[in-house]
């Protein structure tokens, strides 16, 4: 089997997809008979006509590699390829309509909404605390905490170089705990593995939190009450159902444990494989190494 992993790409989390490509393609090494590994540009269409891979193990995170692009090339290239296709993809990039979806499916998720950034870089749009982030990016890349009793908004957000969108998402700031929880879709449904329970070791779960080894403490199985546990774990694995998921997701979320309340942030179709990443180390804690984990998603993988 050829197996070509794209990584790397155009977006803001470029750095995060070549650690998370570098990861998967030295686990497939050896479980197959090549491996490709594809730094994905511009010419990514032509490059994979030429090599002519059995399967395309995605490892691209954000912009074009998230969101449905690159998956339509694979589609129009009939290349069989890892993760969710063009539709769950560009609907789970856009965090907005993710919302409408899984709220329409009877999942509590923030409120909240879209607003002009200009708007929300000059005053308040809701009570702080509350959270400022673009409608469709990952790793926490342009995200914002306005605490409670702040006196200024978040200026950065009006900056003539701000290049995540117009319209920005605000959501109330839902105090407690960080949750997360990685779903398999497998032929008999999604499965859920476990939920982690997520401290940053200062601030919020920011990209530095989230990569930077020793930034944040990830405890698992998650010390919260067994209802909790178990509505996150069936949450996620509705979530990945109604959006149409397919192959690996991760859903994140809130726990407010004062008013005993679980909110479903966003899920990832493309959650992260590095060092520090959340998926692998739930599939290892029950049992399943990053080479089985990398190797079920080739073996996966559906065109
Ligand atoms: N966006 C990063 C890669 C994640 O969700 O893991
Ligand atoms: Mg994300």
């Amino acid at each position: 089997l050829h197996v070509a992993v794209l990584m790397g790409g155009l977006s803001s989390e470029r750095d995060v997809s070549l650690s998370s490509g570098k990861g998967c393609a030295d686990a497939l090494e050896g479980q197959v008979a090549r491996v490709s590994r594809v730094d994905a540009g511009r010419d990514l269409a032509q490059v994979l006509a030429g090599l002519k891979p059995d399967v395309v193990l995605n490892c691209l995170h954000g912009d074009w590699g998230e969101d449905g692009c690159v998956q339509g090339i694979l589609e129009t290239l009939q290349i069989p390829y890892t993760h969710s296709g063009v539709l769950a993809s560009a609907l789970t990039m856009d965090k907005d309509k993710t919302k409408a979806v899984l709220g329409a499916a009877g999942i509590k998720v923030p409120g909240g909404g879209l607003f002009d950034r200009h708007e929300v870089a000059s005053r308040h749009v809701i009570e702080p605390p509350y959270i400022v982030k673009p409608n469709a990016e990952g790793s926490s890349v342009g995200v914002y905490l306005v605490p409670a009793g702040a006196n200024s908004p978040p200026a950065q957000v009006g900056a003539a170089d701000w290049t995540y969108g117009e319209q920005v998402m605000v959501e109330p700031y839902i105090p407690g705990k960080e949750l997360a929880v990685a779903v398999i879709g497998e032929t008999t449904g999604p499965r859920a593995l476990t939920v982690t329970d997520i401290t940053p070791v200062k601030g919020f779960y920011d990209y530095e939190a989230k990569y930077a080894p020793g930034g944040s403490v990830h405890k698992l199985p998650a010390e919260i009450p067994a209802h909790v546990f178990e509505a996150a774990l069936r949450e996620s694995e509705q979530a990945h159902a109604a959006l149409g998921c397919r192959g690996v997701s991760r859903s994140d979320f809130r726990y407010d444990d004062v008013k005993d309340e679980l909110v479903l942030l966003e899920v990832n179709t493309q959650p992260g494989m590095t060092p520090t990443s959340l998926v692998p180390e739930q599939a290892a804690h029950l049992g399943m190494t990053y080479r089985d984990l990398v190797r079920w998603m080739v073996e996966d993988a559906s065109c």
